[in-house]
């Protein structure tokens, strides 16, 4: 299976705006996000780890003002953007679901094929 186009690679800033998207996910439909840190791509199912809700109020805004963590609009759990591992707030040590994202060609993509057996 190809991987799945999710944006070009300029349309992701360096500790921007997410691109926020959905994808079938434990057999279901999930909302996700892709976003680019230190350079590089991440993407994560969105939902909290303290409580399954979306993080973010504004639409695809998941970096908290320092533009260092990604925040939980909700308790404020933050998380590193990298490992989408919780640092502070109600759940420190739960992680935010990864998705497996590559980025290549200018494009950003998510990798089909490790999506399927989740
Ligand atoms: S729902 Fe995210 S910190 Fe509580």
């Amino acid at each position: 299976m190809p991987d799945r186009v999710l944006c070009q690679s300029q349309d992701l800033a360096e500790r921007g705006l997410a691109l926020r998207f959905t994808l079938l996910w434990g057999g279901r439909e999930r909302n996700a996000f892709v976003l680019r840190y230190d350079g590089q791509v991440y993407a994560y199912i969105n939902e909290c780890a303290h409580i399954p809700i979306e993080l973010d109020f504004n639409p695809g805004d998941f970096f908290d003002y320092s533009r260092s963590w990604l925040v939980c609009s909700t308790h404020g759990a933050y998380y590193a953007p990298d490992t989408g591992l919780c640092l502070g707030g109600p759940c420190p040590g739960r992680k935010l679901v990864s998705l497996p994202v590559r980025e290549y060609a200018g494009q950003v993509c998510l990798i089909e094929e490790k999506t399927q057996h989740e």
